[in-house]
């Protein structure tokens, strides 16, 4: 990284001038370093949803949101997806570079043989309603990890590091299966060291012990690819959430819980149940028109779920090869499902109207990625879950990446504070009407 460039900031009130050094990145937009903007200033930089944010360095993955370009370590999300594993992609996104054939084997055997969960662990499981959510679920089984593997924890410790790491991206199918079959009152399958990673996934999932599974290869390569596309994606609210876990140097496995909490909402990792929920309300092709109106009422909440992305102003390329998944498994499936249909009319319409046009909201990866999984035999439920499950990868590799950088520091933003100015504290029998009725507003 190169800083012999500056910025200069002017305060117009004051005529004074700071200077602050940029940053160059190796591929993609510059940055001006404001570490310096407090001390010289007095004054904090203003992004509360950090749209114009870089938050720390990473080499592990870059967007072009303008141009719908998506790249793991410098290889493009469409050639990944066809062409590697998602093992391979874990190994990439964790160490920087394809593995080769002697790595990928060893990484495979190491990723197989950490998939078994702590015995005990089950007994958590029984803990839980039937009917919970499985996100809530993943989130106490995935932060109770820390609780079983006391030998990982040391964050300063390389190896520690790394199995902490090699547990993660092992357990969690293990932990989503688990989580599926204790919503359906179906045994636990414990894992096949025979399997692939996909594979193994669905068999835990949908095996019972009354009869041989046999996995169906087009299902497993989709699924394989669905994990591929999720794997990571930069700086977005569940890996920034990881990264300010890990800050504060809390262990891996309560940082990934905190990334799976942050995942579950609509806005994010959410929004492919939202979306099939939302094509099933639509229902048919003729009301299309009703929940567009909907969609762009700013008196109504609805959103067109699957639809828009804070970085990708263009289209988001990771949509584009799950439509592709989406046709090859419900083909080889023989499943005719009319929610695919209803989905590419609505996407048709939507990228005609002027609304979606001008604010170039397109199809996100959510949009596409509900269908396949429900043709697999997902309970929508499950969707967020097999998110999680992907992006573990994801966090892991950022987590590390943060921990093993030198100038890693807590991360601790500051505010625009909007509160009361210094006051005289008022006795409880002064306090009149007055401040019970400012209260009562504020509280509002
Ligand atoms: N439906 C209708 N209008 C929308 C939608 C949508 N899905 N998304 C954005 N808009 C509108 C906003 O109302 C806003 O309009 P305005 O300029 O007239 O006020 C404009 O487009 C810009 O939207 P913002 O909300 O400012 O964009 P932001 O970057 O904050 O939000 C987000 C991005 C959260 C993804 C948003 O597009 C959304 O809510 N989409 C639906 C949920 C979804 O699919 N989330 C998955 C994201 S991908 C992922 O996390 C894997």
């Amino acid at each position: 990284m190169a800083d012999s460039k500056t910025f200069t900031l002017t305060n117009d009130a004051t005529g004074e001038s700071f200077k602050f050094p940029v940053i160059e990145g190796s591929y993609g937009p510059d940055v001006i370093d404001m570490r310096k903007l407090y001390e010289s200033t007095n004054m904090f930089s203003y992004d509360p949803s950090f749209t114009s944010t870089a938050s720390c360095p990473s080499a592990i993955t870059f967007i072009d949101g303008e141009k719908g370009q998506l790249m793991h370590r410098g290889y493009s999300i469409e050639d990944l997806a066809g062409k590697s594993s998602f093992i391979e992609v874990a190994y990439l996104l964790l160490y920087g570079d394809l593995p080769s054939e002697k790595q990928l084997k060893e990484f495979s055997h190491n990723i197989t043989y950490h998939t078994m969960v702590h015995e005990q662990l089950q007994f958590f499981f029984r803990g839980f309603r039937r009917d919970a959510h499985p996100m809530a679920i993943m989130c106490g089984v995935v932060g109770a990890l820390s609780a079983f593997y006391h030998d990982s924890l040391d964050i300063h410790d390389l190896a520690q590091r790394e199995i902490s790491a090699h547990r993660l991206i092992a357990k969690l199918p293990t932990l989503a299966a688990m989580t599926y079959k204790y919503s359906i009152g179906q045994p636990f399958v414990y894992p096949r060291n025979d399997l692939s990673y996909a594979e193994n996934f669905l068999h835990m999932t949908f095996a019972v012990p009354a009869e041989p599974y046999k996995v169906n290869p087009v299902v497993a390569k989709a699924m394989d690819r669905i994990f591929i596309l999720h794997a990571d994606h930069e700086q977005n609210a569940s890996t920034s959430t990881v990264r300010q876990s890990g800050s504060s140097m809390a262990n891996p496995f309560a940082c990934i819980a905190a990334g799976i909490a942050s995942l579950w909402g609509a806005s994010h990792g959410g929004a492919n149940q939202e979306v099939l929920e939302m094509l099933a309300e639509i229902g048919h092709k003729d009301r299309i028109p009703e929940f567009l109106a909907r969609a762009k009422d700013k008196n109504d909440p609805f959103r067109l779920m699957g639809f828009g992305h804070r970085v990708y102003k263009n289209h988001d390329p990771r949509a584009a090869v799950l439509k592709e998944s989406c046709h090859e498994v419900l083909e080889d499936l023989g499943i005719e499902d009319p929610l695919l249909e209803l989905a590419m009319e609505l996407e048709k319409i939507a990228l005609q109207d002027e609304y979606f046009v001008s604010r170039k909201l397109f199809p996100n990866v959510d949009f596409y990625s509900g269908i396949i999984l429900k043709a697999i035999g997902f309970p929508t439920s499950m969707f967020t879950v097999l998110f999680a499950l992907a992006r573990t990868t994801g966090w892991v590799s950022q987590w590390k990446e943060m921990v093993e950088d030198p100038g890693m520091r807590i991360c601790r933003p500051r505010q625009l504070y909007t509160g009361a100015e210094p006051r005289p504290y008022v006795a409880l029998d002064k306090r009149g009407a007055s401040t019970e009725r400012k209260a009562s507003k504020s509280a509002a």
